[in-house]
């Protein structure tokens, strides 16, 4: 098996600057981790890391409690890249002065550079950089020398070549930053000495061999729902420990047209994947009818996909993991601005509470990777593009796009329209743009002319928006005629939709799904 190599440490100092960094670490095929930036130079050390990049972040180095890491850390004998603010607590922890600018410094900078440095090799000189700070480094710290300046920082990228310690004041991971890969190039592949051997083909040698030793010849629960995350990991499991694995797959009534045919033709055709489908239509659409409210809506569905999963499981006897598709930066610790640490995990609804009170172990086997790694590990396990590069789709499925009360007829209608609303986009090649697109049927009827009737019927909303973590999204501006052919299509084949409407809300102060 080809080994992976060392990881480069992240050590973060504000919220977002970490993650966006670990990730342009991997798109140069090395290892990234992100460590909180309290960790101790032991737990670095044990960590036996290749490389360590501490973070930009919102605080002051001279602010009372503002984020610091071990001082030992620059003792490790391992490479140091700091930014912007990494970059000031070298100059305050190795006593040299940092100090507040009389001029803040943001946004775009002309940087130039001595360009004979391992550090910034290969760049050009001027280059344009991204500043955004309010400190700066008045005084270096011994055994530094300045390698780069801007008008107004002439300390923008520091050097101590004999002891491998380089830092900028400028921020390399972000776009506006045009060369910013090639500093990371420098550091990682050049100082670190990091090769390119972090590949999803690599990781999915690496975690079959670790999920075999975790789960020895115990059973393995997952609950499959036909999206990325969740297949992925079944797939994964399933090529590590075979059939000891079992996936259960629960149609909840609230699935899109084709969904549950696809699942178990993927899963159990293809893969020959112990799956258990369940059939729960009834049970959901009968505990939902009557509930209009959102929240209402959201809790019944969840509370009993747990009973029916549960119920399931109890059938199968007793399995030792449940198996989960948490993915990195649901795991990852980060800081807050006010420099406490503070722990991000987002709960996966549906399966929330269920290893403890089951008293299975948790099996996670992709808390190391981000969306688009997820993706390509897909691909390696052969699963099919239609997965692979699905949209997200809500655990509480159509229910929350069914908006008012819920019945069979109105899913019906849904599920037609959502499905022309995707073939349509999927024929114009435009669904790969798309974070997330969707119909919504809406409790209001309008007048209408169908044929030369007088009709009453419902409103279709479509949604389409672009964004990169769904905390923020903007909607998609598609060509003009692709709206008509589906609204056109859905007004003619959809009974019972008689109005289309195309939705420009951005979030916030929108959210994507409509409840
Ligand atoms: P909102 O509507 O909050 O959605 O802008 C953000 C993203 O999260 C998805 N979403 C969910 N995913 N369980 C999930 O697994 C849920 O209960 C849930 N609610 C919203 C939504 O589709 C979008 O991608």
């Amino acid at each position: 098996m080809q080994g992976i190599c060392n990881p480069i440490i992240v050590l973060d100092f504000g919220a977002q600057y970490g993650k966006l960094i670990a990730r342009r670490v991997r798109e140069l095929r090395a290892y990234s981790v992100i460590a909180p930036y309290n960790a101790s130079a032991k737990q670095l050390r044990e960590m036996s890391p290749a490389g360590i990049i501490m973070s930009g972040g919102p605080a002051s180095v001279h602010q009372e409690g503002s984020p610091k890491p071990d001082p030992q850390v620059f003792n490790l004998g391992v490479p140091v890249l700091g930014i912007c603010y990494g970059t000031q607590l070298f100059a305050h922890i190795l006593r040299g002065k940092v100090s507040r600018a009389e001029r803040r410094e943001y946004g775009i900078a002309r940087f130039e550079h001595d360009q004979n440095t391992d550090l910034l090799k290969g760049l050009g000189s001027p280059t344009q950089v991204w500043m955004s700070h309010g400190d700066h480094i008045e005084e270096l710290p011994e055994g530094f020398t300045a390698i780069g300046r801007t008008e107004n920082c002439p300390y923008a990228a520091i050097a101590n070549a004999k002891r491998n310690l380089y830092g900028v004041q400028f921020h390399p991971e972000v776009v506006h930053t045009p060369e910013g890969m090639k500093i990371f190039q420098n550091f990682v592949h050049g100082i670190c000495g990091c090769d390119e051997s972090w590949d999803m083909e690599s990781f999915s040698e690496k975690s079959v061999a670790e999920i075999r030793e975790q789960v020895g010849n115990r059973k393995v629960l997952c609950a499959l729902s036909g999206g990325v995350d969740s297949s992925v990991t079944a797939a994964l499991i399933h090529r590590a420990v075979g059939d000891q694995l079992t996936c259960v797959f629960v149609n909840n009534g609230l699935l899109r047209k084709g969904e549950p045919e696809m699942v178990r033709h993927v899963f159990r055709d293809n893969f020959h994947i112990n799956l258990v489908y369940v059939d729960a239509e009834k049970r959901f659409l009968d505990a939902l009818a009557d509930i209009a409210d959102p929240e209402q809506k959201r809790k019944t569905i969840g509370s009993l996909f747990i009973d029916v999963f549960e119920e399931e499981a109890h059938n199968l006897g007793h399995l030792d993991f449940l198996a989960q598709g948490t993915l990195y930066p649901d795991v990852i610790e980060s800081v807050s601005a006010t420099g406490g640490p503070s722990v991000t995990i987002k709960s996966h609804h549906n399966v929330g509470g269920l290893p403890e009170k089951m008293n299975m172990q948790l099996l996670e086997p992709l808390r190391e990777l981000f969306k688009d790694e997820v993706r390509a590990l897909g691909r390696e396990l052969g699963l099919p593009e239609e997965i692979v590069t699905r949209h997200p789709f809500p655990g509480p499925g159509l229910g929350v796009r069914c908006v008012g009360k819920i019945t069979r007829e109105r899913l019906d209608t849904l599920r037609e329209a959502d499905a022309i609303f995707i073939e349509e986009i999927r024929k114009a090649a435009l669904y790969d743009d798309i974070w997330q697109a969707l119909a919504c049927l809406l409790p209001v009827k309008s007048v209408g002319v169908q044929g030369d009737e007088r009709s009453y019927e419902e409103v279709c909303s479509l949604r389409a928006v672009t964004s990169t973590d769904a905390m923020t999204a903007d909607w998609y501006r598609f060509p003009p005629e692709l709206l008509q052919r589906v609204s056109n299509r859905i007004c003619n084949e959809v009974a019972h939709i008689n109005r289309v409407l195309y939705d420009i809300t951005s979030k916030p102060p929108g959210t994507i799904e409509w409840e």
